[in-house]
């Protein structure tokens, strides 16, 4: 479909890839932006939220390495008020890991600094606050690496969304139900309160919550991942102050130094994650034709998993145990809260960013993957390079709808670790 710059621009989702599109068309002259969600920026059961997210320019993939390292140039300018340069520290149990090993030619290649650890020990000279004993593990620190304040940083990106003339809807006029289509175009969107809201272009940016608006079949698949928080004394904070972000890329579990103020340390898991199976239905393609239904895994619509603080046992143990390993002195603390995080899981960890296949008037920017994020100063451009088709080529097949499609599922990038996904059962869903 040709895109005018007075056409009416629909943004189902306000997280980093949602806020982001809607920043840069606004920057490109489009007139007539609406985003709607649920919440309003830092939607608080979103992965695009909490207190931090870790920053790094390290990837296998030589795309995601070049947009990586433009977005860390951003983050030490116009967003440098969420950007806290810690340190990395990516550490493997087996003594060669692939990612690592990709990572490092990355570095290698773009002249980045980095420094080899034959023994996981010899990171304590630059990092003297880690306790554990790392004798068994190897990798790499990155001094260049670090952590960034993600509620903070989405709020600043939405304000620059007001201040380009985008609208925003927030609440049960702002909560969608379903799309709106006439055969094979999307018209609109269904709300829970009022009448449908109709664009010309629909950006469908509802991460996790995707499956349960189109089918998505295997190309994505939302996982719960365990994340732990634990609060500090001012005097346990100061003496972790230089702690890095620590990523144990065999058993998937990180932790980040506390944070600046509150003294909260922060543990997650970089797994395979939890499945919460739920039963959608599907609007017909025309009048008259059955209703697609389907099982697929999603987060809560109408209660904001937020304020629930679950995470399954057997996470909770993990997160304990990767405590125990890289800072023991803290591994039976009392949680301040837990909560499960959701991530919209791609066969390879590629984004969806394109035009729906079959479906004329919808464009995708979602399957982050759990590797989003710190792409925020620069997601939005990519977006709309595709939106606008100047995107490269080698961009557009990455994020395209075949590319997800047609995968074995769950493999990712390369980059989790721990045990395989499974579904929460009954108990633990009555509890999200
Ligand atoms: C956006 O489009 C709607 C529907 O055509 C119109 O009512 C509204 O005034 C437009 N807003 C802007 C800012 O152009
Ligand atoms: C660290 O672990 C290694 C191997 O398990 C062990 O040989 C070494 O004594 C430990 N170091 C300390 C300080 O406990
Ligand atoms: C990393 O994870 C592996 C696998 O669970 C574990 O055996 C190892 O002790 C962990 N090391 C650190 C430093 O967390
Ligand atoms: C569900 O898993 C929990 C562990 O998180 C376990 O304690 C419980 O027995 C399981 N319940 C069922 C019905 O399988």
């Amino acid at each position: 479909m040709p895109r005018h710059k007075s056409d009416r621009i629909l943004i189902v989702g306000a997280g980093v890839f949602g806020l982001g599109a809607a920043s840069e068309l606004a920057a490109r002259g489009y007139q007539n932006i609406t985003v709607i969600d649920r919440f309003p920026p830092p939607v608080p059961d979103g992965s695009s939220v909490d207190i931090s997210r870790v920053i790094r320019a390290d990837y296998a993939d030589p795309i995601y390495g070049r947009m990586a390292t433009e977005a860390q140039a951003l983050w030490q300018t116009e967003y440098k008020d969420h950007f806290h340069q810690s340190g990395l520290v990516l550490l493997t149990e087996t003594p060669e890991h692939p990612y690592i090993e990709g990572c490092i030619d990355v570095l290698r290649n773009a002249k980045q600094p980095f420094t080899r650890l034959g023994n996981g020990n010899e990171a304590k000279t630059a990092y003297p606050a880690l306790s554990g004993n790392l004798s068994r593990m190897s990798g790499y620190t990155n001094a260049a690496g670090g952590w960034a304040d993600a509620a903070s940083a989405i709020k600043q990106l939405a304000f620059k969304c007001a201040q380009g003339r985008v609208s925003f809807i927030t609440g049960p006029r702002g909560t969608v139900t379903q799309l709106q289509r006439r055969g094979n175009k999307i018209t609109g969107v269904e709300v829970l309160s009022g009448p449908p809201i109709t664009a010309d272009h629909i950006i469908l940016a509802t991460g996790a919550w995707t499956s349960t608006l189109i089918p998505t079949y295997e190309s994505v698949i939302s996982t719960g991942q365990p994340v732990g928080f634990i609060q500090l004394t001012a005097d346990e904070a100061k003496r972790l102050r230089k702690l890095p972000v620590v990523i144990n890329l065999s058993s998937g579990f990180f932790v980040f130094p506390p944070t600046p103020g509150t003294n909260i340390l922060k543990v997650a898991r970089h797994g395979f994650g939890y499945e919460n199976p739920v039963e959608v239905k599907y609007p017909p393609a025309q009048k008259g034709m059955p209703v697609l239904q389907k099982t697929v895994s999603s987060p809560l619509r109408d209660r904001s998993g937020a304020r629930t603080s679950f995470i399954p046992a057997d996470s909770d143990k993990a997160l304990r145990d990767g405590i125990r390993q890289v800072l023991p002195e803290f591994a039976d603390r009392v949680w301040d809260r837990t909560r499960l995080c959701w991530y919209t899981d791609t066969p390879r960890g590629d984004f969806i960013i394109t035009d729906h296949p079959q479906m004329e008037g919808l464009f995708l920017a979602t399957g982050g993957s759990g590797h989003a994020f710190k792409f925020l100063p620069v997601l939005g451009k990519y977006i709309a390079d595709v939106f606008e088709n100047v995107a490269p080529q080698e961009v557009k097949d990455k994020w395209s709808y075949e590319n997800a499609m047609n995968r074995s599922p769950s493999k990712g990038d390369g980059s989790r670790g721990g045990p395989k996904r499974r579904n929460l059962n009954v108990t633990e869903r009555a509890s999200l």
